[in-house]
């Protein structure tokens, strides 16, 4: 996993918690480096999993909703980042179905030893969408603040339906219906 993802997970630990809990969690997770990632460099992503891990202990929460509300986070840099990404697509879904095919592969372009997900689209005749996640790393909760934070960012009412494919979360249905 990329550097820039453990130092925006440091950001929002930061903004939240304060700069303590950010050193707490380093040093409660172990790590091989000691929390010291740049940007463009590579690293293993279990080691996301038990900074997640340190800070669902010391704050009591849910790492699934952590690793959710830090997608919706990321979404927000994105925009911040690459605001000509969001302004190309009038609406979510446009931007959403072109996850895929087009913004990672923009992503690989900067990155190219990104290890992205697969998505894929399906467009119902009722005006919903489906977008099936499929990932060894089973970061399902991110694809999930992800969406959710697009749907805001474009300002559309929604609702959002997961439907898990393998238990794991390894292939995840994700459906959402414009309200
Ligand atoms: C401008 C928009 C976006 C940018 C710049 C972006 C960029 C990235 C980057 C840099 C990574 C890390 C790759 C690595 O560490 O090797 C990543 C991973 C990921 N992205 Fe995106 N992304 C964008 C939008 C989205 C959206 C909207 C979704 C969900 C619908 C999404 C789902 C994910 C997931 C779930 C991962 C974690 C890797 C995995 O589960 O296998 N991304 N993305």
């Amino acid at each position: 996993m990329k550097g820039i993802v453990f130092t925006e997970l440091f950001d929002m630990v930061e903004t939240h918690f304060g700069l303590e809990m950010v050193q707490n969690i380093i040093d409660d997770a172990q790590l091989p480096n000691h929390g010291a990632y740049t940007k463009v460099g590579t690293y293993d992503h279990k080691e996301i999993y038990r900074l997640v891990g340190a800070l669902s202990q010391r704050t009591d929460t849910d790492a699934n909703a952590l690793i959710k509300a830090f997608g919706k986070h990321l979404l927000q840099t994105f925009v911040a980042s690459y605001p000509a990404l969001f302004e190309n697509s009038s609406d979510s879904f446009s931007f959403l179905s072109g996850v895929h095919d087009y913004i990672h592969v923009e992503v690989r372009k900067i990155y190219p030893d990104a290890d992205l997900p697969h998505f894929a689209t399906i467009d119902h005749p009722d005006g919903s969408m489906d977008m099936v996640y499929t990932s060894s790393k089973k970061m399902y909760a991110l694809a999930e603040g992800l969406i959710e934070a697009t749907m805001e960012h474009y300002n559309e009412a929604f609702r959002l339906d997961k439907e898990f494919i393998e238990e794991d979360g390894s292939k995840v249905r994700f459906t959402i219906s414009k309200k």
